[in-house]
């Protein structure tokens, strides 16, 4: 799960994956395209909203995406279309290039929707972001567990 901070959207992705899934079957991460907020907590309005709804994202620490990561996952699901064009980018083929979408388009494929966001805005902003993610998270699982 990949945001430009790693402190807002990708923890949030992270903690509601990690928590639909087997952890015995999967390995959940997040990261950020920034080197911004490195070692840094969640972003309090996150680690909020996630407790609101049970899942707890105190635990994780910020970190930065590397070309390490495409060997280490089969799935990278970027937050926004800015995200989606640093991480590729960074890619040397096709077959990472294959592992990169944007997470919307698990609920609407090929309409290019951006989770926004939340950093500037209010709760509502991390609410929002929160239902988004929880049902792109749903899809993803369908599709994973098919994997098993
Ligand atoms: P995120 O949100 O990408 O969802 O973690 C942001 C967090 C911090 C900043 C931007 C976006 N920032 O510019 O510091």
């Amino acid at each position: 799960m990949v945001c430009l901070g790693n402190i807002c959207r990708s923890p949030l992705a992270e903690g509601i994956l990690k928590y639909k899934l087997n952890p015995n079957d999967f390995i959940v991460n997040s990261c950020g395209t920034s080197n911004y907020h490195i070692g840094s907590k969640p972003d309090q309005r996150s680690i909020d909203i996630g407790n609101k709804h049970g899942i707890d994202i105190s635990n994780q620490r910020a970190a930065q995406f590397s070309r390490e990561d495409f060997k280490t996952y089969d799935f990278i699901y970027v937050m926004d279309s800015s995200n989606y064009q640093d991480i590729i980018k960074l890619t040397n083929n096709t077959q990472e290039k294959n592992k990169v979408s944007l997470i919307l388009d698990e609920l609407y494929p090929n309409e290019n929707l951006d989770v926004p966001d939340p950093y500037y805005g209010g709760e509502q902003g991390f609410e929002d972001v929160f239902q988004m993610l929880n049902k792109a998270c749903d899809t993803i699982v369908i599709k994973l567990n098919k994997l098993r």
